[in-house]
This record gives structure tokens, C-alpha cells and sequence, in this order.
């Protein structure tokens, strides 16, 4: 009886060790995230709903737009007054039978490169940094509530939001995106069932802006989870309506404009990467694809008609690059309960945040157009990404006039030996770093050559 009791505690000490060294080993794995269903639509309803709907119910007075903007480019070569309003807006008829312009998704997910606009490609050029005082600016509107009762019931939504949330999505550079903070004040704002708006806040909002470059949409289609650190679970539409948090009315709006996501979802599942548009030394790319094959596959997948996508996280022990994004996401569960408790996570087709200890290794479709690199946007080329000792910590682009180095994929930029304002991106801040992501350096130069030459027929 004893000799037995002995023998049971052994094999159960064994076995519980065996599973303390799984539990901590499976911390420093990449992990496959599992897939969800996700809805069927139609592409081309949906591209007319980004482009042409009214997910955002209110906004500017079109005829005030126009006079205190002037008319934009019709890059999107829309009919009607969205001819008059540049890529970023929609003009939609609001139920004042008032026409109105609103911000649309294309702000951050589109990118007038080289004079062509790709829809679908992350906008590294928009300008957070000053966001604070349009807000402000934009606060004399308030005015109308007297003189133009119509024209203030329009706007009032959207005033009532931006000057609560502009000044505190303010970046430290040009070019990087703080939707991360956008989102976690919009929530912060609303309640969780109803979504309706609250004026002070209803959650602690995290204190850093922090930086993220914006993916590219015709990714989407391969991964598992959405975000950089795969927090986005289950029905992928909820999550692209988020930004409708912006001015929506009630949990009933939401409803009506969640009945066009799945078509959204469709198109933007439907895109493709822009081919590089440049011959490409094909013996050269052959050796790139047979190195690429041996030190990225495992994390990147395979590429060509069997390719494979492996969908992996990647913990921040392994990858080490800047951890402050996937550990906001983990801090306090706050934000997280919100979402998992709100009208986004309910009904036939429920979403949900999973927080990570890491980010997700991205597809590299189309990478050759997508610089700057990493979560944050820190390195303008992949000849960097590769090789860490070309990274540099302050850099620039000509903003205004942009030019992409064809060579070394990514932008063409110029080093400063310190910080120097908002055009000069600065690796030392916090949430800003640029390392991490060592698996170039191991490579020979020629290697390293062999594989950018590879990345560019993805
Ligand atoms: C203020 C800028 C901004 C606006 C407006 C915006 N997004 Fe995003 N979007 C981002 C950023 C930044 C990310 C990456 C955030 C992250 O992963 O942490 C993102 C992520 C995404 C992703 C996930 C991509 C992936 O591969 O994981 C999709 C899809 C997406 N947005 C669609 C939309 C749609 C549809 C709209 C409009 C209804 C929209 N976004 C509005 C900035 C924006
Ligand atoms: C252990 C897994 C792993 C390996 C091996 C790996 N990567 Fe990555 N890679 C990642 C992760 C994770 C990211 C995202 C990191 C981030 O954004 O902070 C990434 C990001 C990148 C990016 C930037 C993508 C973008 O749009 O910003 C490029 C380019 C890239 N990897 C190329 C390569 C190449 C080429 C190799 C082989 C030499 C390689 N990687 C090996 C995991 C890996």
C-alpha cells in the first residue's frame, strides 16, 4: 500500500514537472492561431459601400467642406459630389436630407505612391501630430447650434467625439498611426451594449500613443486573426466596423451598417498585391527563394500556386522586436472585457479580443511596396529589416515628394545623428524601437541580395 502510495506520488511529481516544462516551453513556441467562419459577401457591393456609403453617419455640410476645403482629386474616379472630395471622404445624404461629408476607411487604408492611388495599401504619410487643433478648429462649428440648427445636427456627432478624442491621439512623427489608442478611447467613450456615448470616460485609457504602421488590406485573406499581435478573434466584419464607434447613435445603427461589412469583408478579401513593376533577375531570385525557403518558410510560409500560409505567433522572446503594443494589449483586462461583453461579441456572428505575448509573422505578399517595416513602421527598407546594422536610428523621407528605392525595397531616406522634429523618425522613443528580428543577420551579403530579389516576385 505504501510502496504504491510512493509510486503514484513519484509518477504524479513527474508528470506535473513534465507539464511545468511544457507550460514554459509553449510560452517561447510560435503558436498556430486556429481559424474562425467568417461571412460571405459581395466584393463589388462592398467596394461601393467604402467608397460611396455611409457607415459614419455624421459630418461636415458638404457645401461648407467645399468652401473652406476647396475640391480634392477624384483619384477614385466617383461620380456625382464625390467627385468634388479627395480619396479619404464619402459625401452621403444624412436623414435631414442634408448632404454631408464623412471620413472613411481610405484616410489610413489607401496611398498615393509615386503619384498612383493603391486602395488597400497602408497610408504612411498621414499626419497625426498635429490632430489636437483641427479638433479645436473644428470646434467653431459649434456655433451653428443658434445660427444653422440644421447644419449643427449634422456635425454635432462628430464634433462631439473629435474634441474628446483628436487631442489624444497625437503621434510623435509623421507617418505612424495611432488607431490602437483611437480604438481603446472610442470604447472608453461608449457602453458596451447600447454603444451609446458617454462624455467622460468609462474605462482607464492607457496614457501612450503608441505607433503603428497600417497593414495591407490584401493580406487579410490568408491570416487567421486580425491585428499585428492577432488580438482580432472570430467574425472579422465586426472588427472593420469599429471606426463607426466614431459617431454611431445606438447598438440599432450599428446593426444596420453591420448588414454591409460582410460585403466589405468580401472586397477587401478579394484584393491582390501590386505586381512589382520592374524586371526581376530570375536566377538570381531562384538562389533568394532556396535561402528564403531554409531561414523565413517555417515563420512566412511558402509562396506560388501551392503555397502555404502557416499563420503563426511569434512570442516577443523570439521575434524581440518593440513589445510595448502586444503588452498594452495585455495590460489590464479592462478593454478586453469591455469587447468581449459588448454588442460586438453577440448575435449569430460574435467577434473577440484574444490578447498575445507576441506578433503575428505577416504574409509577404506583395511586401515589396509596403515600407516602412515592422509593427511600427521603424525601418524604411527590407535591406534593413534583414540586416540590422543598416537600421538607422533617426531618418527621414521627403515628405512631399517621396521617392521609393527599388533596389533595397522600402524608402528612399537620409540619417540624422539626433531627433529633429516631427519629419524625423525617432527610434529611442518608447514604442518606437527598431529592433527585434534578427533572422537576416545571420545571412551573407549575396544571401541577403538573393532574398530581397525573391521577395520582389511575392
Ligand atoms: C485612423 C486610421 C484608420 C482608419 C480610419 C481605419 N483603419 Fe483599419 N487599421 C488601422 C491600423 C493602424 C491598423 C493596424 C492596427 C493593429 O494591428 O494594431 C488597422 C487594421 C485594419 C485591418 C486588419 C488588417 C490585418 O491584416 O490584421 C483591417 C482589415 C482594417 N483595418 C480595415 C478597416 C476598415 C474597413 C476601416 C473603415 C471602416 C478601417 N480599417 C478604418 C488604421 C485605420
Ligand atoms: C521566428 C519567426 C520568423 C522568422 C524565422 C522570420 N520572420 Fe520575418 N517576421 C516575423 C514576425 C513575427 C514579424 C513581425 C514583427 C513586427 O512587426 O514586430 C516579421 C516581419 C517581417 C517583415 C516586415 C513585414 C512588414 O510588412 O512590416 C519582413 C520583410 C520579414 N519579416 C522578412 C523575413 C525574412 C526575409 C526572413 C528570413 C530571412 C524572416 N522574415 C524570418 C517572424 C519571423
Amino acid at each position: 500500500m505504501k510502496k504504491s502510495l510512493l509510486l503514484y506520488s513519484v509518477i504524479i511529481a513527474i508528470l506535473l514537472l513534465a507539464a511545468f516544462d511544457k507550460v514554459e516551453k509553449d510560452a517561447d513556441k510560435p503558436t498556430f492561431i486556429p481559424p474562425s467562419e467568417q461571412r460571405t459577401g459581395d466584393p463589388a457591393k462592398g467596394y461601393q459601400y467604402l467608397i460611396t456609403g455611409d457607415f459614419i453617419k455624421s459630418g461636415i455640410p458638404y457645401d461648407f467642406f467645399i468652401f473652406a476645403n476647396g475640391k480634392g482629386k477624384n483619384l477614385l474616379n466617383r461620380d456625382g459630389k464625390n467627385a468634388n472630395v479627395d480619396q479619404g471622404y464619402n459625401v452621403v445624404t444624412n436623414s435631414d436630407s442634408m448632404d454631408i461629408v464623412i471620413p472613411t476607411c481610405l484616410q489610413c487604408h489607401s496611398e498615393v505612391m509615386e503619384g498612383k492611388l493603391y486602395v488597400g495599401l497602408g497610408n504612411s504619410f498621414a499626419d497625426f501630430t498635429n490632430i489636437g487643433q483641427n479638433a479645436k478648429r473644428a470646434s467653431m462649428l459649434n456655433m451653428w447650434k443658434t445660427t444653422a440648427p440644421k447644419k449643427y445636427n449634422a456635425v454635432k456627432d462628430l464634433l462631439q467625439s473629435i474634441s474628446i478624442i483628436n487631442p489624444q491621439i497625437e503621434t510623435e512623427v509623421i507617418g505612424v498611426n495611432p488607431a490602437d489608442r483611437l480604438a481603446a478611447l472610442l470604447v472608453a467613450h461608449r457602453y458596451p451594449q447600447t454603444l451609446r456615448w458617454s462624455d467622460s470616460a468609462l474605462l482607464d485609457v492607457p496614457e501612450t500613443v503608441i505607433p503603428t504602421d497600417v497593414p495591407a488590406w490584401w493580406l487579410l485573406k490568408k491570416k487567421n486573426a486580425m491585428f499585428y499581435s492577432g488580438l482580432g478573434r472570430g467574425d472579422f466584419s465586426k472588427f472593420l466596423m469599429m471606426s463607426n464607434l466614431l459617431t454611431v447613435s445606438d447598438s440599432s445603427e450599428a446593426h444596420e451598417v453591420d448588414s454591409h461589412f460582410s460585403d466589405v469583408l468580401a472586397y477587401i478579401r478579394s484584393l491582390q498585391p501590386p505586381p512589382y513593376p520592374y524586371p526581376v533577375d530570375k536566377e538570381l531570385a531562384e538562389k533568394g527563394k532556396l535561402v528564403f525557403n531554409n531561414t523565413c518558410l517555417g515563420c512566412h510560409g511558402s509562396y506560388g500556386d501551392d503555397g502555404k500560409y502557416p499563420n503563426l505567433l511569434i512570442p516577443g522572446s523570439i521575434v524581440k522586436t518593440d513589445s510595448l503594443l502586444f503588452k498594452a494589449n495585455q495590460q489590464g483586462t479592462q478593454f478586453i472585457d469591455w469587447f468581449n461583453k459588448s454588442w460586438f461579441a453577440q448575435g449569430a456572428y460574435p467577434a473577440r479580443i484574444a490578447p498575445s505575448d507576441g506578433y503575428v509573422a505577416p504574409p509577404l505578399d506583395g511586401v515589396w511596396i509596403t515600407a516602412p517595416y515592422l509593427h511600427n513602421g521603424s525601418v524604411p527598407t527590407i535591406a534593413a529589416v534583414l540586416n540590422s546594422k543598416l537600421r538607422p536610428q533617426y531618418w527621414s523621407r521627403d515628405i512631399t515628394n517621396a521617392k521609393y528605392d527599388y533596389s533595397h525595397l522600402g524608402w528612399v531616406y537620409e540619417t540624422h545623428d539626433r531627433p529633429d522634429g516631427k519629419k524625423v523618425y525617432n527610434t529611442t522613443l518608447p514604442g518606437y524601437g527598431n529592433y527585434g528580428h534578427y533572422f537576416g543577420d545571420k545571412l551573407s551579403d549575396d544571401e541577403r541580395l538573393a532574398v530581397i530579389e525573391y521577395l520582389k516576385t511575392l
